[in-house]
């Protein structure tokens, strides 16, 4: 079978209607606190650092002023730890009166005036993981009008302290509650998660159709073991995860951890580059006032960004392992464009690796190709040329594919991508098109 057949049965698999709130067609992009900041509420020894007003506006600041919210990256989100021990009067969630002294809402129209949106956390259940005050069945349109009327765009709503049945009806009617309130606010859904991420538990369509994006899996830690534990998860399970993504609907393997402690410089390239792969939402948690420039560069990588972003909106797959340790991932994109990624899960040396488009079932043709972390055009590629790349270990290379059909045009995907529709480049070399400039 070649390419464009196994393009077309992707696409058509992904047929099952979204969440009906216009929101998230591409994946959803920004920064989270939990991976980081956890639940330091400690603000008399860590005010910095600590669950407050103060860290989600040095953030804000950050995301608008240092080129992220350009980029895509336009969602702030506050995750547990941030409301106080006890709902008002009124039996509303308020926030902690001494880590957030000005209260939601203006939070909310600090982070507005940044042209960003802000997220917020809440727990189906009794109590939030973390033992605040959760939202019980009873309390579900409550806290979805409390949160619209702060100003708040997109919740998370996690599932510790309530039972499969109570989560049954609650992810549904927090949905409904959310719609009723007239605001668009973009819903991640932990239920999954908490039913084991498959089926016949988990019905993938109901929560296309709930839900913009889900947690399918357990928690990322700041280390490369837990990057490899969720990559292997959800290419395991990707003949099952892999068709019920779609625009306004999407698998979610959790927080980047570019820019913390556990990842080296290749392991944070091919964290990017797999979750580009796998069309997941982009949510950092880092530090993004003393983040490294080797961080920010993976981070802020156009063309690993326009990947993620794909309009198409069709996740990736792992499509080869090999026994010696090299993986290879595709993702069809617009415009019959796609994307490689070879993935070495090797430990000694960097491993030069021969294959050819035609190897990989690309249709006969000759490409050009975009290496994505290189940031290099590079020459004219047969199907049935044989290449070698190095991956180092831990590491990727990942390739922008340029279709045949493309080439020799002067640009591809017109409005495809806004941000960069104003870049396009016309390459020396027989005038082709990325969509991101070079
Ligand atoms: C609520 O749902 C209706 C019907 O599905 C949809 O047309 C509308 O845009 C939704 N509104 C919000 C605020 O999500
Ligand atoms: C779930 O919790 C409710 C109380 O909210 C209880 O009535 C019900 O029996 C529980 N269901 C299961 C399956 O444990
Ligand atoms: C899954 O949910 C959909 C939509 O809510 C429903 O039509 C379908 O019957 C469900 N599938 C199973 C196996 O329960
Ligand atoms: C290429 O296609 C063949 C025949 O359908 C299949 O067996 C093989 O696994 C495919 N290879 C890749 C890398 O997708
Ligand atoms: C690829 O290379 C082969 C062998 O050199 C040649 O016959 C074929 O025409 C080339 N195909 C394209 C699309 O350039």
């Amino acid at each position: 079978m070649g390419l464009p057949g196994v393009i077309f049965a992707l696409a058509l698999t992904t047929v099952a209607t979204a969440l009906d709130n216009g929101l998230m067609r591409t994946p959803p992009m920004g920064w989270l606190a939990w991976e980081r900041y956890r639940c330091d509420i400690d603000c008399d020894n860590d005010p910095k650092n600590c669950i407050s007003e103060v860290l989600f506006r040095d953030m804000a600041d950050r995301l608008a002023e240092d080129g992220w919210r350009e980029l895509g990256y336009d969602y702030i989100n506050i995750d547990d730890c941030w409301s106080s021990r006890k709902r008002d009067e009124q039996g509303r969630l308020q926030p902690d009166p001494k880590r957030f002294p000005g209260g939601i809402p203006k939070l909310a129209r600090y982070v507005h005036d940044r042209g960003l949106k802000l997220g917020i956390y809440g727990d189906l259940g009794t109590h939030t993981c973390m033992g605040y005050p959760g939202t019980t069945l009873d309390k579900i349109d409550t806290d979805a009008q409390t949160f619209a009327d702060w100003g708040i765009d997109m919740l998370k709503l996690d599932g510790c302290y309530s039972n499969a049945t109570e989560q049954e009806k609650g992810y549904p009617l927090m949905s409904k509650a959310l719609n009723a309130t007239g605001r668009p606010i973009g819903y991640s859904c932990s239920w999954p998660a908490y039913q084991g991420g498959l089926p016949p538990k988990v019905n993938y369509t109901q929560l296309g159709s709930i839900c913009n994006l889900w947690r399918n899996y357990g928690d990322i830690q700041d280390s490369w073991d837990s990057v490899l534990n969720i990559v292997d998860w959800f290419s395991n399970h990707q003949d099952i995860l892999q068709p019920v993504a779609g625009p306004g609907r999407w698998n979610d393997p959790d927080m980047l951890l570019i820019g913390d402690f556990g990842l080296s410089v290749d392991q944070s390239r091919s964290q990017m580059a797999l979750w580009a792969i796998m069309a997941a939402p982009l949510f950092m948690s880092n530090d993004l006032r003393t983040l490294n420039s080797e961080a920010r560069t993976i981070l802020q990588n156009k063309g690993v960004i326009a990947i993620n972003q794909d309009k198409m909106g069709v996740q990736g797959r792992r499509i080869l392992k090999e026994k010696y340790g090299i993986e290879v991932y595709w993702r069809p994109l617009s415009n019959a464009a796609s994307a490689l990624v070879f993935f070495s899960r090797r430990t000694d040396m960097p491993y030069r690796y021969t294959t050819s488009l035609g190897k990989l079932n690309y249709t006969a043709a000759s490409y050009q190709v975009y290496d994505v972390f290189s940031e290099k055009l590079m020459p004219g590629l047969n199907d049935t040329t044989d290449f070698t790349i190095s991956i180092n270990p831990s590491g990727v290379v990942m390739w922008y594919i340029i279709p045949p059909a493309l080439l020799g045009q002067s640009q591809m995907g017109g409005g495809e991508y806004p941000n960069f529709r104003r870049k396009y480049r016309v390459s020396q070399r027989g005038g082709v098109g990325l969509p991101f400039s070079l």
